[in-house]
């Protein structure tokens, strides 16, 4: 569907938001966690033809924002998008409500895929801390709106330079009775799965893997499970993480 574009807004040296306007029946479909395929091309080009998948970062009456960082051709022309963008959404699996309390483990960008969970279940009165990480503070473009909502969050850095000095499972160990959800690099995702483990911790990874079609047809983004292979746009992006290979 074609969108309007409310904003398109730097948030850091690489990292913007975009936000949308969409019909009050389209927002009312969205879960959190799920996510959007993006046509980063403008309406007079052909090229790039595939979309990128953006998780949903935020919801507030009409209008759905996205979180992306400029990696590519493709994410540096979705930074020229003013007008309207066409957008298929909403899209994957979601996170269940089903616990108390949830720790939510956000490796740089991979925030996009879980601050609408964060910010839903804390005003509904779970228990809910974040715990946000990157190597240096530009990576955290995503903290003014934490901090907005006022969830509770613990920030840290690989060099020091906002927050705790180090990676983010150096702080997991006090939260074994939460249910975890982490979304990042899939080195950050690695070493969760293997603290949530050890620790015996319920936990769900939050997948973002290369998608060419995002509705189950190309196979292009299938990934290792205990049950052979399986799609991350259609059985994910949402995964307990003691079921998937990394
Ligand atoms: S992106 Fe095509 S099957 Fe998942």
């Amino acid at each position: 569907m074609r969108a309007k574009v409310i904003e398109n807004r730097q948030l850091s040296e690489k990292d913007f938001v975009i936000s949308v306007q969409l019909s009050e029946s389209e927002i009312r479909k969205i879960k959190p966690g799920q996510f959007a395929m993006v046509q980063v091309r403008d309406e007079t080009q052909l090229d790039p033809l595939l979309r990128r998948p953006l998780g949903i970062f935020d919801v507030e009456d009409n209008v759905a924002s996205f979180i992306y960082r400029v990696v590519g051709r493709g994410t540096r022309l979705l930074t020229n998008a003013k007008n309207e963008i066409d957008v298929i959404l909403p899209l994957g699996n979601y996170i269940e409500e089903t616990a108390q309390k949830y720790l939510f483990i956000a490796g740089g960008i991979g925030i996009g895929g879980l601050f609408l969970a964060a910010k839903r279940f804390y005003q509904k009165g779970k228990e809910v801390v974040v715990v946000y990480g990157g190597r240096r503070e530009e990576d955290l473009s995503a903290l003014p709106f934490i901090e907005k909502y006022k969830i509770p969050c613990i920030v840290v850095t690989e060099d020091g330079s906002k927050g705790k000095k180090g990676l983010v499972t150096d702080v997991l160990e006090e939260f074994k009775d939460f249910r975890w959800i982490a979304c990042g690099p899939t080195g950050m995702l690695k070493a969760v799965q293997e603290k949530a483990g050890i620790h015996n911790a319920d936990c769900l990874l939050s997948l973002d893997t290369r998608m060419a079609c995002g509705v189950g047809s190309c196979l292009g983004c299938v990934i290792k499970t205990k049950e052979g292979y399986k799609r991350v746009c259609v059985d994910g992006p949402i995964f307990k993480a003691d079921f998937v290979e990394l």
